[in-house]
């Protein structure tokens, strides 16, 4: 982004969503006798012309060029929560970066079913733990264990989330607890207490009227009073597969609420093709200045290129 000195001094924070990386070709049928025989069904019928290997690719390519300073991964990584799963999408982590450039919340879709930690989430520990941590790859063996998260990277506090848990084969709604509301609370005043720019990472919407009942956040009420209370300066989300891009209203201002189409979806309309935003993060002299810029994949050209750029 040379030439642009705003551009040049901002701190850039690329945000992505929902890959849905899959290794279905490889599946054995015991491992579909239980909620994945729903989501392998859907994928035979839909999702395997929708999401597709070579848009990550193309998604590798553009961010090696773009380089912003982070990214952050908004859950959703993959499809089934297979072992193969896992271990293919710790690659694609680790071609976007190192776990200090890049920081990892779970989506519903990686607590599909109850899996065994070790052969699933255990392969994204170091990605999605906090800075201050005493734990490595051997020593988390849980959600509560980690999050919410939090790293700091010069002035920005990336605030990780957890709302993946498993759920009956209907419903893909996800769940916050009051044991991770009453950490996440802690966080929120610490962080504002250090004048940081607070980024909020969670995979499922907090705004209502964004996804359907099915897929709703049943505890999204209760982290709307928090953010009410104590403010943040970005939510990001996944989870929708559309453009989603809404304000939430707190006493004294209101907090931008921003979600992705997947970063691997072909797109049955254009406002689900997939897109990353890269977000670039100014102190000012009394607040933050906050500029958007979006790039959505072209199948035409096979790359991702240029879309809109606004200030939030
Ligand atoms: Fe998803």
């Amino acid at each position: 982004m040379a030439g642009d000195p705003a551009k040049d001094t901002a701190f850039s924070l690329a945000h992505i969503s929902d890959p849905h990386i899959s290794c279905i070709g490889d599946i054995r049928v015991g491992q579909l006798l239980n909620k994945r025989l729903f989501g392998y069904l859907k994928w035979r019928l839909h999702r395997r012309a929708e999401h597709r290997d070579s848009i990550l690719s193309a998604l590798q390519d553009d961010l090696s060029h773009s380089n912003p300073d982070h990214i952050a991964v908004t859950g959703d990584l993959t499809h089934l929560s297979l072992p193969a799963e896992f271990r293919k999408s710790r690659q694609w982590l680790e071609s976007l970066g190192t776990p200090a450039r890049v920081t990892v919340i779970p989506g519903n879709h990686d607590t599909y079913v109850k899996t065994v930690w070790q052969q699933t989430l255990a392969h994204w520990t170091d990605y999605m733990v906090s800075d201050e941590t005493d734990q490595d790859n051997d020593s988390a063996t849980n959600f509560e264990s980690i999050f919410p998260s939090l790293r700091v990277r010069g002035r920005i506090a990336l605030i990780g989330v957890c709302t993946a848990h498993p759920t009956a084969p209907h419903l893909a709604v996800g769940r916050i607890g009051d044991i991770q509301l009453q950490k996440l609370e802690t966080l929120l005043a610490s962080t504002a207490k250090r004048h940081l720019f607070r980024v909020l990472m969670i995979h499922h919407p907090p705004a209502p009227g964004i996804v359907s009942w099915r897929k709703r956040l049943t505890d999204a009420a209760a982290l709307r009073a928090l953010l009410a209370r104590y403010g943040a300066e970005l939510v990001l989300h996944g989870h929708a597969h559309k453009i989603d891009q809404c304000y939430l209203k707190i006493p004294g201002g209101r907090i931008p609420v921003m979600g992705v189409p997947s970063a691997s979806a072909l797109g049955r309309t254009p406002q689900r093709r997939a897109r990353y935003y890269t977000y670039y993060i100014t102190p000012g002299a009394s607040d933050w200045r906050l500029r958007l810029a979006g790039r959505v994949y072209s199948p035409d050209e096979n790359r991702f290129i240029p879309e809109h750029e606004h200030q939030l």
